[in-house]
């Protein structure tokens, strides 16, 4: 495949940032005082998308697996704990700033922006690149300081004493909870290998130049699994079957090293196969974690796996594979990080609170190694909303999967007045027991349709001299402005249907895509 989808719609960034504040998904936090760089609020439709969102990730990933636990972990967090983890010393990027305007930037990213590939990030490697290439301060021109490290986390104090305050970070990763509540989760829940504990909530760093609208910020939502397995059996994945016929579009770290920007096509069999991925439990979780974003209407043929190469790879990483969203407003970015973490982590906590983390598998102790799937929540709702974003002459419209549409639908009289609007009211009513919904009777009905259709409402209700007379209403639906009319009576059951079997047309029957909900297991 080629570097660059020709599949991918046209969207700007100004378009979809511009929706997002307009019709209540996103709002810069503290705008009012000026605004705060790398920090959103959730509106009232970005909070419902973001709940369905979560849920539809803890389904697929805990409650419908019998090998997952859940966790909710502190945000603040005992500072030993990212001593051992690694943080406090290599949780770093490199800045440069201006020598003349003072202007600060992280350097890798002010040179990928100007086009400029470096695939060591070494602080020698940055300055040369940046001596090689002439980069100078993109605001004023002037020149730029050496490279030089910046811890990414922010710290708090904990505590009344002034003198001598016990300084804690906020979490820059919701990992490090999970590992430091290992054994208590073994012996809660008595786990035994291989097992996995998922968590999401917020994380925390103060990234140099936050942008990209959600992309990247300093407040924002991770969801992780850390899934541990006897370091013996990393390839013994009883899961295995269900994806090795997985087709992924493949970069491998040879192929960077070596100049290729060209994605393969392989299945993730061939991959282990080939040892592009060296463990079968590490192919398994970037093909389960590839069929959750498909379920999510993400299209295949903007996704890609792309190893780290050597210099890029985490303090705590053997081998890790990003899945990348092709955007078009700025090319291919991480949207979730899939890493083989070895027993890193654990071992460090052992050495570092002098307590055991071994667990008993097969008559033996053992220190588990881990394979982490990690997801950046807004990162996830950036390519959704990308995906979703869809012009057709004037018409705009987002083409959410109704499971995680903010709203499912919305009622309207078609005009307000004869009996119409009392009506419609009630069948709001009705509704509103079952689905989020809402109800709008201001303006014409092009109008209502047009807003709707603009938030992702899949399903329009509308009550017109009809209803009255027979007790059927129309549903329109949102993708295609078809409407077939359906008897109140059966009302909420073929809204239910349709949302549960995605349907967004009529007269078709859903077909299942790959992304298909796993089987409970
Ligand atoms: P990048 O290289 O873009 O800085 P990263 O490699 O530091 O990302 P990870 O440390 O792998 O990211 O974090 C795991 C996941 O958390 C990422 O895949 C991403 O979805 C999310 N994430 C990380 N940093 C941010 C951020 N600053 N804003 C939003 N999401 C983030
Ligand atoms: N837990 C992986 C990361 O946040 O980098």
């Amino acid at each position: 495949m080629t570097a660059q989808p020709s599949t991918n719609k046209k969207v700007t960034l100004e378009e979809l940032a511009d929706l997002c504040v307009r019709r209540g998904f996103f709002f810069q936090s503290g705008r009012i005082y000026g605004g705060l760089s790398g920090f959103y609020d959730y509106g009232p439709l970005g909070v419902e998308l973001q709940r369905n969102i979560l849920n539809s990730w803890w389904r697929w990933f805990v409650e419908l697996r019998s090998d997952v636990y859940g966790l909710d972990g502190s945000i603040i967090t005992h500072p030993r704990t990212w001593e051992a983890s690694g943080h406090v010393e290599s949780f770093i990027d490199f800045l440069v700033s201006c020598k003349k305007c003072g202007s600060e930037y992280r350097a890798d990213a002010l040179l990928e922006e100007l086009g400029i590939r470096v695939t060591s990030l070494t602080a020698e490697s940055l300055k040369r690149a940046i001596e090689d290439h002439g980069v100078r301060c993109p605001v004023c021109g002037g020149e730029l300081s050496d490279p030089r490290p910046f811890n990414l986390m922010f710290t708090t104090t904990v505590g009344p004493r002034r003198e001598q305050p016990l300084v804690a970070y906020l979490r820059p990763e919701t990992a490090q909870l999970i590992f430091t509540n290992f054994k208590n989760i073994v012996f809660a829940m008595g786990a035994t290998l291989p097992f996995g504990v998922a968590q999401y909530g917020k994380a925390f760093r103060n990234e140099i130049s936050p942008r990209g609208f959600l992309f990247r910020l300093r407040e924002f939502t991770q969801m992780e699994i850390e899934y541990f397995v006897n370091p013996r059996k990393l390839n013994s994945c009883p899961y295995f079957e269900e994806v090795k016929d997985l087709k992924v579009n493949l970069l491998t770290a040879e192929d960077q090293e070596e100049g290729r920007q060209e994605t393969r096509e392989i299945t993730l069999g061939e991959a282990l196969e080939r040892g592009f991925i060296t463990t079968a439990w590490h192919a398994y979780w970037i093909g389960e974690s590839l069929r959750w974003l498909w379920s999510l209407g993400l299209d295949p043929r903007h996704l890609r796996v792309r190893e780290h190469v050597k210099s890029e790879l985490a303090h705590y990483a053997v081998q890790t594979f990003d899945i990348e969203y092709y955007f078009p407003f700025m090319g291919w970015k991480e949207i979730v990080g899939i890493s083989n973490r070895s027993d890193y982590d654990l071992r460090r906590h052992q050495e570092y609170s002098g307590e055991s983390l071994h667990i008993v598998d097969d008559g033996e102790k053992v220190v588990p190694h881990v394979i982490e799937p990690s997801f950046g929540l807004e990162r996830v709702i950036l390519a959704v909303l990308t995906e979703a974003y869809t012009t057709e002459g004037s018409r705009t419209y987002l083409r959410l999967k109704p499971e995680i549409a903010p709203f499912k639908v919305a009622v309207f009289p078609l005009v307000k007045r004869d009996g119409l609007d009392t009506k419609a009211l009630e069948v709001y009513r009705i509704l509103r027991a079952h689905f989020r919904a809402y109800y709008d009777d201001d303006g014409s009905i092009g109008r209502r349709y047009a807003k709707a259709d603009e938030i992702g409402v899949p399903y329009c209700v509308t009550i017109d001299g009809q209803t009255l007379a027979d007790n059927t209403v129309t549903v329109r639906f949102r993708d295609t402005r078809e409407q077939v009319r359906v008897p109140l009576s059966s009302l909420v059951d073929t809204l239910r249907t349709f949302i549960e079997k995605g349907v967004t047309r009529a007269e078709t029957s859903y077909t299942v895509s790959a992304g298909k909900e796993p089987e409970g297991r």
